[in-house]
């Protein structure tokens, strides 16, 4: 079952939150706008998996570029718990 406070302590810890809000845009769009884009998908976790693991480059509201944020947790059962919660976010 989800664990939902895990999840968003473990955001919180890896930095996640500093770009992305819940329900709103801050310098990235927000993680409800991110699981209504991914929830639902065979390949949904997935992809959010490879968004956080492979630093590939994105551009922040503000126009700059830069490497997506990869996470240091090597636990694959709390990032799973993490995308569901993300996932359930929508
Ligand atoms: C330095 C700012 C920053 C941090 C920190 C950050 N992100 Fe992002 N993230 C972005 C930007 C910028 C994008 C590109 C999408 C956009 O906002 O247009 C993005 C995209 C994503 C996407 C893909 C969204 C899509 O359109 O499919 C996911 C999933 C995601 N981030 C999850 C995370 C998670 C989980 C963390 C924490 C491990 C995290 N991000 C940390 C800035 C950040």
């Amino acid at each position: 079952a989800l664990d939902a406070a895990a999840a968003e302590a473990l955001a919180k810890k890896e930095g996640c939150l500093k770009c992305h809000a819940v329900d709103k845009k801050k310098d990235a769009i927000s993680l409800k706008d991110i699981a209504r884009k991914h929830a639902g998908k065979a390949d949904g976790e997935a992809k959010i998996l490879a968004q956080i693991t492979t630093g590939q480059k994105v551009k922040l509201e503000d126009g700059s570029e830069e490497e997506h944020k990869t996470v240091k947790s090597k636990d694959q059962a709390a990032l799973s718990n993490m995308i569901q919660w993300i996932l359930s976010l929508k």
